[in-house]
């Protein structure tokens, strides 16, 4: 049987992670220095609840809400407005860049995250704009839901403390109050809902590298990926 020999390098890229494990910020710094395409699945999932939130549908409204996700219309553009933004959140062609952040939505987008036929509508999505290639894709169930055979898997971690430490200083920033007491509450809120959903849970996948970032800047880290996409050969097919 033909062996596939040449590549040298990763095309796809699954990066997984709880909240505030730093996916996001080294997710798109990774794909910008290997000049990748990158997909933050959250996006997609906070556009939901978001969406719901906006047009008065019931987050605890599963038939709503899903029929909502499956129409849903999300797209990522370069930042129109100097407000700090890195990018254009538009939904249903509406600004929401920072709608989809707000603490509404955070207290709401592991519940919509539960539901099976959201997840469906959205891996379908994630699948079609991964088949492309060179493409770093962020989220919880990457590399064992969406992509099982992404190039290269990595698992970002953080202790519960170090992740609230860096979302109170997100949040800070953007002059949201909260304190570190209630952020690592909420954060723990959504990780047991990430993790004990029956589909999709947040997990590392068995062939992941996990990477823990408690002691590790931004640049730390990115360097570590990088060299394991440097030293990346592709299996040979049986
Ligand atoms: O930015 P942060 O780490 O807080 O979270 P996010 O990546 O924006 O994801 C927000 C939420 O969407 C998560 O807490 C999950 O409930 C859900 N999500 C998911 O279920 N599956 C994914 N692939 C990505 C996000």
């Amino acid at each position: 049987m033909k062996k596939e020999c040449c590549e040298t390098k990763p095309s796809t890229i699954a990066i997984d992670g709880p909240a505030a494990s730093g996916k996001s910020t080294i997710g798109a710094i990774v794909a910008d220095r290997l000049a990748y395409v990158w997909l933050d699945t959250g996006i997609m999932y906070r556009a939901v609840a978001c969406e719901a939130l906006e047009t008065g549908v019931s987050i605890d409204d599963e038939k709503a809400v899903t029929q909502l996700a499956e129409k849903l219309d999300v797209d990522v553009l370069p930042a129109t407005v100097n407000d700090g933004r890195q990018f254009d959140v538009l939904i249903n062609n509406k600004d929401r860049t920072w709608e989809i952040r707000s603490n509404e939505v955070n207290g709401s987008v592991s519940e919509v995250s539960v539901y099976p036929g959201v997840r469906v509508a959205m891996t379908e999505l994630q699948r079609k704009i991964a088949s492309k290639g060179d493409i770093v894709v962020l989220g919880r169930d990457i590399g064992t839901v969406v992509l099982p055979n992404a190039d290269l898997k990595i698992y970002l971690d953080a202790s519960i403390e170090v992740r609230a430490q860096r979302r109170l200083l997100e949040e800070l920033a953007r002059a949201n109050q909260l304190d570190l007491q209630k952020t690592i509450e909420m954060l723990r809120h959504r990780d047991v809902i990430d993790s004990s959903r029956e589909h999709a849970p947040l997990k590392a996948a068995d062939d992941a590298i996990l990477i823990n970032t408690d002691n590790l800047t931004i640049d730390e880290v990115v360097d570590k990926i990088l060299k394991i996409v440097q030293n990346w050969t592709k299996k040979e097919a049986n």
